[in-house]
């Protein structure tokens, strides 16, 4: 391990690469100030997201955990003038700060941010005709990955890109018998998605300013609308 080495690598890639800007830098400097978790996804990540979006022609994007918004806004910023991205988080504290850093940024149009939790709110995404989505982060608490995996495909369409932030959790992925709840869960969505005849996916692992970690990245490959449909109609 040595992180201060992938540390001057990331600011290396950032510095050449991504750039500075003063919307993503205000963003990080309002969490620093509200003394949020550093835990938003590195400036490489996000550019990251940000080309994965845009590569797939994104318009109507979901993320599970806005924390300060500064995922968001790299994936908001991949959008067409008329696309969307409905972003859930449970702290409304952190919602507050985020829908300020959103709106600073100047997407503020595009991006709704809902306050609960996210298996609360996923149901009315369905009834209220807001899915499907063609574009989905998950990266909000780690120990309801596999429900949230199994929203994501209910709320996806045939190309859905589904990405999924830290599971990799500095190799504890590897051990046999994990006792961290969140590394259990995320070896639960690994067994889910290895089975799941509905998505193709695979993990990369990942080095940089925020350790050892990695992310899943699945495409929907079935054909689910008549499912929505039937989800949409049905009454119960
Ligand atoms: N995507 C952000 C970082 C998210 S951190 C970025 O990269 O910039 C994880 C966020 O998920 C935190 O803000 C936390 O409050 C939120 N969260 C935790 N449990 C949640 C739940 N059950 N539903 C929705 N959000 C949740
Ligand atoms: C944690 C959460 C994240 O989404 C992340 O990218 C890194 C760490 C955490 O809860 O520790
Ligand atoms: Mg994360």
């Amino acid at each position: 391990m040595d992180q201060e080495r992938w540390s001057e690598v990331d600011r290396y890639i950032e510095k050449k690469l991504v750039g500075s800007d003063p919307a993503l830098t205000s963003t990080l400097a309002a969490a620093v100030a509200a003394q949020l978790p550093a835990i938003e996804v590195s400036p490489n990540h996000g550019k990251l997201l940000s080309l994965l979006a845009i590569i797939h022609n994104s318009r109507r994007i979901l993320e599970l955990g806005t924390l300060a918004g500064y995922s968001t806004i790299w994936l908001a910023r991949a959008l067409p003038a008329d696309g969307r991205l409905i972003s859930i988080e449970s702290n409304a504290s952190h919602a507050r700060i985020a829908q300020v850093n959103i709106e600073k940024a100047g997407v503020g149009a595009k991006v709704e941010i809902r306050v609960g939790k996210a298996l609360e709110l996923l149901p009315e995404l369905v009834t209220q005709g807001l899915a499907p989505f063609d574009f989905i982060f998950i990266d909000a608490d780690k120990e309801t990955y596999p429900e949230y995996f199994e929203w994501a495909v209910r709320v996806s369409q045939y190309g859905t890109i589904i990405v999924i932030d830290n599971v990799v959790r500095n190799g504890a992925i590897r051990e046999v018998k994990p006792e961290d709840k969140r590394v259990k869960a995320v070896k639960r969505l690994f067994d889910l998605v290895a089975q799941d005849r509905r998505v193709t996916a695979t993990a990369v692992q990942t080095v940089g300013s925020k350790g050892y970690d990695g992310f899943m990245l699945a495409r929907v490959t079935e054909d689910l609308h008549d499912r929505l449909e039937h989800h949409l109609h049905r009454r119960d």
